[in-house]
């Protein structure tokens, strides 16, 4: 079996991991915050706090903006349910907008879709290719919608606009205009979990990047209590001697990451631009190439003047065909032992949002893009005779389905 995307588990990973354990320090420690300190220096944000998931990010952020009832967040309808659970967590509503041919939310969408609630928007770099970021950002920053927004937080008067809180689940490493992503927006949150291009097993992070007179380092103190349970002192700090006292501030989370994930991240970090992503772009490549002479595959875009995508999903779409021949094409070429997948079924088709009254039908483009996706498997030790297979698998599995 060709698996989707398994993680890259090799000695060095492991030997890592191995003096983690030894150490004694298995849980927040040193290593989370080299860690962090690593990932700020890699994409250039003024700070960065790592936890256990990108979810847990997401939702920090929103509490940390004081989103809550009555307010609305943006979202795209072709997103995993994480972006939206997140907002609905808070009591707020997810108002979903659809996306454009590149499977990003749409800013014209975007630009209908704000009201006098809208308190932030949560593009989401889908497959790891960046979002429209400056005209988002000069949306948001337009007199009319400066003058529409009603802040009623410290941070959201300090704002003074909507918030840009980028789900960038998939695209670390991804560059946006010279920038890579983690310094391009307000916030970015990563995820590193198992399948992702970066992985310490479960776990996420929170890159800020936001505008004066924020003080980055002060938000992170301030994120670091509010995601362990609003204690004032971190296990590292109350370690030294005679630091046992602690105060709880307020009724925070449990969000943190520990050393052992962070362990995976280092390695996982220090070979991401030599290794991972190159590989990974040689893999996108290879589809590209191979599947360009088919007049059936349209093939994705991942890289422009302006964008460079992370290259974590290759999502393919097949012209002129409806969901149920996606589905057939997939069952075919699961028979050949290769396992593919469909990124995502949209939001509007999960039983919870459809049953709280979103409609997919108000979502076209969204719709057209599902309805003829396939992920293709993407990982480090993908061969190329593997991915020889995968693609005489999808060839003929398409040519039986379109006959
Ligand atoms: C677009 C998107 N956002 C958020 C998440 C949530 O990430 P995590 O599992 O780290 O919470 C995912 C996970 O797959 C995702 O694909």
């Amino acid at each position: 079996m060709i698996p989707f995307s398994p993680p890259r588990i090799d000695q060095k990973i492991i030997d890592e991991v191995v003096d983690t354990l030894k150490s004694g320090w298995i849980s927040t420690g040193p290593k989370t915050k080299l860690f962090e300190k690593k990932l700020t220096e890699y994409y250039g944000s003024k700070s960065t706090l790592c936890l256990n998931s990108a979810t847990a990010g997401l939702e920090l952020m929103l509490r940390w903006f004081g989103v809550g009832e009555g307010d609305e967040v943006i979202v795209p309808a072709y997103t995993y349910c994480a972006t939206a659970n997140v907002v609905m967590h808070c009591g707020a509503k997810p108002v979903m907008v659809d996306v454009g041919l590149d499977f990003n939310i749409s800013v014209t969408e975007i630009e209908k879709a704000i009201t006098e609630k809208t308190k932030v928007i949560i593009p989401v770099d889908f497959s790891g290719f960046p979002c429209d970021y400056d005209e988002i950002s000069a949306l948001v920053s337009r007199a009319d919608m400066v003058n529409k927004f009603k802040a009623t937080t410290n941070e959201q008067k300090l704002l003074g606009r909507i918030l840009i809180l980028s789900d960038s689940a998939h695209s670390i490493g991804a560059v946006y205009k010279g920038k890579r992503m983690g310094s391009v927006t307000d916030i970015s949150v990563f995820s590193f979990h198992a399948v992702k291009n970066l992985t310490t097993a479960e776990g996420g992070a929170v890159a800020m990047n936001l505008p004066h007179p924020f003080d980055n380092q002060e938000i992170y103190r301030t994120l670091c209590i509010k995601s362990l349970h609003g204690q004032n002192k971190d296990a590292l700090a109350k370690f030294k001697k005679g630091e046992w006292r602690y105060d709880v501030v307020e009724a925070g989370y449990k969000f943190n990451m520990t050393d052992i994930q962070a362990s995976i991240g280092l390695v996982e970090l220090a070979r991401y631009e030599s290794e991972t992503l190159i590989k990974r772009k040689k893999i996108f490549e290879s589809y590209s190439k191979a599947l360009s002479r088919f007049q059936w595959a349209q093939i994705p875009v991942f890289s422009t003047p302006e964008k460079t995508s992370s290259f974590h999903v290759y999502p393919l779409r097949i012209r002129k065909i409806k969901e149920k021949q996606r589905n057939e094409i997939i069952s075919g070429i699961s028979d050949f032992d290769v396992a593919v997948n469909v990124h995502f079924p949209p939001l509007p088709m999960l039983s919870f949002y459809k049953n709280a009254g979103y409609q997919m039908d108000l979502f076209p483009v969204t719709w057209d893009n599902y309805s003829r996706e396939i992920s293709l498997p993407v990982f480090f030790d993908l061969s190329r005779n593997q991915l020889k297979t995968v693609i005489q698998a999808l060839v003929k599995s398409v040519q039986k389905v379109l006959g």
